[in-house]
């Protein structure tokens, strides 16, 4: 996984990535839930809600749609609750209720990281490369796991304290009990769900999370405070990328003021850089001569990120 603020270099490091161990053999899949369909611009195909689409052999490329699963687990909610509670309608509150939820982000971001649980749970890759959104659904999914066990904890322990009084009140009715049980299976099927995908997230033999930075005050700052929260939640922070540095050989060479104050700027930064995040730098990538699409950019990145490829 790659992290960072937006526009650092997240997606282009993906597709170097995804690039780099497909041309090492290895299967992978590149994916995002970015709405703006980024790995769509650099592999220079339309892949948007299209499933996983081949980009180059074993290099395989998806765009999620969000807004269509949204859609989906509406209408799978919907499912649920007429045959949960045995009903042939939606009532017109819960109806309402289903909608507006759909216009919540945490509906969205529920959705996605259905989706993405989907995906990794599937299996039929060696790799799989996840284009985050800026600063990371790795954070919600993480303190999600947290929530639902508490609330999954005490959802069972209330069930069991009603079914007590339903004892003594005699009141049980054999159709409801199932019906309760088919809602809390449907919980501990969330929460196993859950569990198994963050369990993903924090195993560091599994999971290696990159954040992208840059030589900018503002953007060492941010990092850093990521990063600290990223190791609240135990995600295995794997080290830096540098990008965007500019090349040092061109400091040999009859360079122009404006440049020269730029690398006086970098080589400051690069400094602060080196102290903040000792030993923790993997690599650093050169600002290309152009934007990276197309595959040439994206080889051209790979090997600046892990030598020849
Ligand atoms: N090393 C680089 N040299 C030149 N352009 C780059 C470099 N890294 C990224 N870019 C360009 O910067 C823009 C933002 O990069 P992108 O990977 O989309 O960022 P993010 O996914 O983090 O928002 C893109 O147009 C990309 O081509
Ligand atoms: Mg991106």
């Amino acid at each position: 996984m790659f992290g960072g603020k937006g526009g650092l270099g997240k997606t282009t490091f993906s597709a170097a990535t995804a690039y780099y161990l497909a041309k090492k053999g290895k299967r992978v899949l590149v994916f995002s839930v970015d709405p703006q369909a980024s790995l769509s611009d650099i592999f220079k195909k339309d892949i948007f809600g299209k499933g996983p689409t081949e980009i180059i052999p074993n290099l395989y490329a998806q765009e999620i749609d969000a807004d269509r699963r949204v859609k989906e687990y509406q209408n799978e909610i919907r499912q649920k609750i007429l045959t949960m509670y045995g009903m042939d309608k939606i009532p017109e509150e819960i109806e309402s209720y289903i909608q507006a939820a759909a216009a919540e982000p945490a509906m969205e971001e529920s959705a996605i990281f259905d989706e993405v649980v989907d995906i990794v749970v599937k299996g039929g890759y060696d790799y799989y490369i996840y284009d985050l959104v800026p600063l990371g659904h790795a954070l919600y999914y993480l303190s999600m796991a947290s929530v639902y066990d508490a609330w999954i904890d005490k959802i069972t322990n209330l069930r069991q304290q009603m079914r007590e009084y339903d004892q003594v009140a005699a009141v049980i009715r054999r159709d409801k009990d199932l019906d309760e049980d088919a809602i809390l299976n449907e919980l501990l099927y969330i929460k196993d769900r859950i569990n198994k995908s963050s369990g993903i997230l924090t195993d560091k033999k599994q999971t290696a999370f990159f954040f992208v930075l840059t030589a900018e005050q503002m953007i060492i700052n941010d990092t850093q405070k990521a990063a600290q929260l990223f190791a609240k939640f135990d995600v295995p922070l794997s080290g830096y990328i540098i990008n965007r540095v500019l090349p040092e050989e061109l400091k040999g060479q009859n360079i122009p003021e404006y440049l020269r104050n730029r690398f006086t700027m970098q080589d400051k930064y690069l400094k602060v850089i080196e102290e903040t995040f000792q030993g923790q730098i993997l690599a650093s990538v050169a600002e290309m001569e152009r934007d990276v699409t197309g595959i040439p950019m994206i080889e051209k990145v790979a090997k600046s990120m892990f030598g020849d490829v």
